[in-house]
C-alpha cells in the first residue's frame, strides 16, 4: 500500500469500531483485524503502527486471545487499550490483576509525564472513560507510567525506547473528551504518520485498484439512486469508463418523482444507465401479499430476476459493482457470540448474490457512511444524492400496513411529498436521520365539511439516530406537525387522520415492516 496505515487488533471491544474511526478522522487509513487472523491480512496494509483493541476476556483466561508474535518482532510503535494494555504488559513481563473491583464509568487521569509524545499538547488533568475488570499491577521491564487514575495507579504506560504505550481507559469513546488527541499523538509524534488520507487520495487509490483488477473486463452495475451505489458506479466510471454498464429497475415502488431525479443524476454524472420499468411486474407478484417478511423476499428475489434478464440482454460482463461498506463487511466476518436474531431481512439494491457469476468489485468495502459521503462530495455528486436519507430497498412496500396496491402508492406517495417538503423547508433535513409517511390501511371515522368520512390513517415517522442501530422519534415543532397533519388531510384523497409516532428503537424499528 502506498497510503500510510496503521493496524488495529481487535479482540471482540464492543468499541473496536470507534477506534476505527477515530484514526480515520485524523486523516489515517486503518483496518480492524480480527487478532487471530493469518499475517498476510496485515502485511497487506504495510502497517506503520498497531493499536490493540479492548476486549472482555482477562489475559489468565484459558483460551484468552493473544498477541501475535508479528508485532512485537516488526519494531514498529504499539498502542495497547485496556485488553490490549494488559496484553502488553503480560508478555513483557508485568503483572496483570484483577482490580478489587470493576471499575465502569467516568474519572480523572492525572498525567506524570507531560513530556511523554503521547500527552503532548494536553492537559495535565483531564476526564477519562474506565470500563475494566483487570488492571496492570507491576510495570514490564523497560517501562514507566505515564498518569494515574484513584482507582488505577498504572492508568497509562510506556516505553517511550520500544515506542511501546498502553491506555487501561479507552480513548475512542466520546466520554474521554481528548480521546481523540491523544489517538491523534500516537499516530502523529510516535509513528511519525502525517495524515495524508484524505477522499482525494482515497479516489486516486481505488481508482487504481479498480483498473488493475478489472483489465480489459466489462463491468455491470444496479444503481438505485442513494449515495453508496452512485459513489460506486461514479468510481467505477472513472477507471474503465464505458465499459461500465449500470441497470436502474423501477419496481413501483419508489417515491414521489424519485426515478426522474435518480436519472437526472445519472445523466449528469455521464454514466451509462439502462432503465428498467418493471412496475407492473412487482405489482403482480405482491398482489395479496400481506406477510412483511414475505415481502421482502418476494421484492429481493424478483429483483435479482430483472437484474439477471436485463444483465443477459446486454452482453457478456465479468464484474458486478456492488456498493457495499465497512459496517456490513465488519458485521459478516463476526464471530457467532456477534450474531444477532434476525428481525428483518434487508434488501439492498447493491446486495445482490454473489452466486451470480460474476467477480465482485466493492470499492467502499472498507469505508463508513460518513467517509462516503465525503468522497461523493469530492466526485461532485449532488448533495441531494449526498446526503439523501437512508432508504430501504423494499422501498414503500414495507411503509404500508398489509396489501400493496397502485391506489395505496399513489396516497402514500403524496403523503409522504408532504412531510419531505415541510421538514426540508423548516431546515431540518439534515438534523433528523430519516422523515416519513407510513399508511396504515385500517379506517376510521371523520367529519369533513358537514360530511361523515370513514378514511385510512397516515403515520408519521421522524427519527434521530447516529447509525440506525438505535433511534429516537425527533421532537419535531408542534407547528411543523400541525402543518404537516392539516395538509395531508386536506391534499391528499381518502386519508382523514394524521398520527405521529413516537416510538422510540427499540422496542420499534424504524421502518414499520
Ligand atoms: P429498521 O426498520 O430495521 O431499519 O429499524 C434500520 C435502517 O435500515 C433501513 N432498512 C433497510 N435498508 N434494505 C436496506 O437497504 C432493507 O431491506 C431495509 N430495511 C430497513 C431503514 O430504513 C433504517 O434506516
Amino acid at each position: 500500500m502506498t497510503i500510510e496505515a496503521v493496524a488495529i487488533l481487535d479482540f471482540g471491544s464492543q468499541y473496536a469500531q470507534l477506534i476505527a474511526r477515530r484514526v480515520r478522522e485524523n486523516r489515517i487509513y486503518c483496518e480492524l483485524i480480527p487478532w487471530d487472523s493469518p499475517y498476510e491480512r496485515v502485511e497487506h496494509l504495510d502497517p506503520r503502527g498497531f493499536i490493540l483493541s479492548g476486549g472482555p476476556a482477562s489475559v489468565y483466561d484459558e483460551g484468552a486471545p493473544t498477541l501475535p508474535e508479528y508485532v512485537l518482532a516488526s519494531g514498529l510503535p504499539v498502542l495497547g487499550i485496556c485488553y490490549g494494555m494488559q496484553l502488553l504488559a503480560h508478555v513483557l513481563g508485568g503483572r496483570v490483576a484483577p482490580a478489587g473491583e470493576r471499575e465502569y464509568g467516568p474519572a480523572h487521569l492525572n498525567v506524570l509525564r507531560p513530556t511523554s509524545p503521547l500527552f503532548a499538547n494536553l492537559p495535565f488533568s483531564m476526564k477519562v472513560w474506565m470500563s475494566h475488570g483487570d488492571r496492570v499491577e507491576k510495570l514490564p521491564p523497560g517501562f514507566v507510567t505515564l498518569a494515574s487514575t484513584a482507582n488505577s495507579p498504572i492508568a497509562a504506560m510506556g516505553d517511550e525506547e520500544r515506542k511501546l504505550y498502553g491506555l487501561q481507559f479507552h480513548p475512542e469513546v466520546v466520554h474521554t473528551p481528548h480521546g481523540g488527541e491523544l489517538i491523534r499523538n500516537f499516530l502523529y509524534n510516535i509513528c511519525g504518520l502525517k495524515g495524508t488520507w484524505t477522499p482525494a487520495s482515497f479516489i486516486e487509490e481505488a481508482v487504481a485498484e479498480i483498473r488493475k483488477q478489472v483489465g480489459d473486463g466489462r463491468i455491470i452495475c444496479a444503481l438505485s439512486g442513494g449515495v453508496d451505489s452512485t459513489v460506486t458506479a461514479t468510481l467505477v466510471r472513472q477507471a474503465v469508463g464505458d465499459r461500465l454498464t449500470c441497470i436502474f429497475v423501477d419496481h413501483g415502488l419508489l417515491r414521489r418523482g424519485e426515478a426522474e431525479r435518480a436519472l437526472t443524476h445519472f445523466h449528469r454524472l455521464g454514466l451509462k444507465v439502462v432503465f428498467v420499468d418493471a412496475r407492473e411486474r412487482f405489482l403482480r407478484r405482491l398482489q395479496g401479499v400481506i406477510d412483511p417478511e414475505e415481502k421482502r423476499r418476494i421484492i429481493g428475489e424478483e429483483f435479482v430476476r430483472v437484474f439477471e434478464e436485463e444483465a443477459a440482454k446486454l452482453g457478456h460482463f465479468d464484474f458486478l459493482a456492488q456498493g457495499t461498506l465497512y459496517p456490513d463487511v465488519i458485521e459478516s466476518a463476526g464471530t457467532a457470540s456477534r450474531a444477532t436474531a434476525r428481525i428483518k431481512t434487508h434488501h439492498n439494491v447493491g446486495g445482490l448474490p454473489a452466486d451470480m457469476r460474476f467477480k465482485l468489485i466493492e470499492p467502499l468495502r472498507y469505508l463508513f457512511k460518513d467517509e462516503v459521503r465525503r468522497v461523493g462530495l469530492e466526485l461532485g455528486l449532488p448533495e441531494e444524492v449526498v446526503y439523501r436519507q437512508p432508504f430501504p430497498g423494499p422501498a414503500l412496500a414495507v411503509r404500508i400496513i398489509g396489501e400493496v396496491t397502485e391506489e395505496k402508492l399513489e396516497m402514500l406517495r403524496a403523503a409522504d411529498a408532504i412531510v419531505t417538503e415541510e421538514i426540508e423547508r423548516a431546515g431540518l433535513g439534515r438534523e433528523i436521520w430519516q422523515y416519513f409517511a407510513v399508511l396504515i390501511p385500517a379506517r376510521s371515522v371523520g367529519v369533513m365539511g358537514d360530511e361523515r368520512t370513514y378514511e385510512t390513517a397516515i403515520a408519521i415517522r421522524a427519527v434521530t439516530s447516529q447509525d440506525g442501530m438505535t433511534a429516537d422519534w425527533a421532537r419535531l415543532p408542534y407547528d411543523l406537525l400541525a402543518r404537516i397533519g392539516s395538509r395531508i388531510v386536506n391534499e391528499v384523497p381518502g386519508v382523514n387522520r394524521v398520527v405521529y409516532d413516537i416510538t422510540p428503537k427499540p422496542p420499534a424499528t424504524i421502518e414499520w415492516e
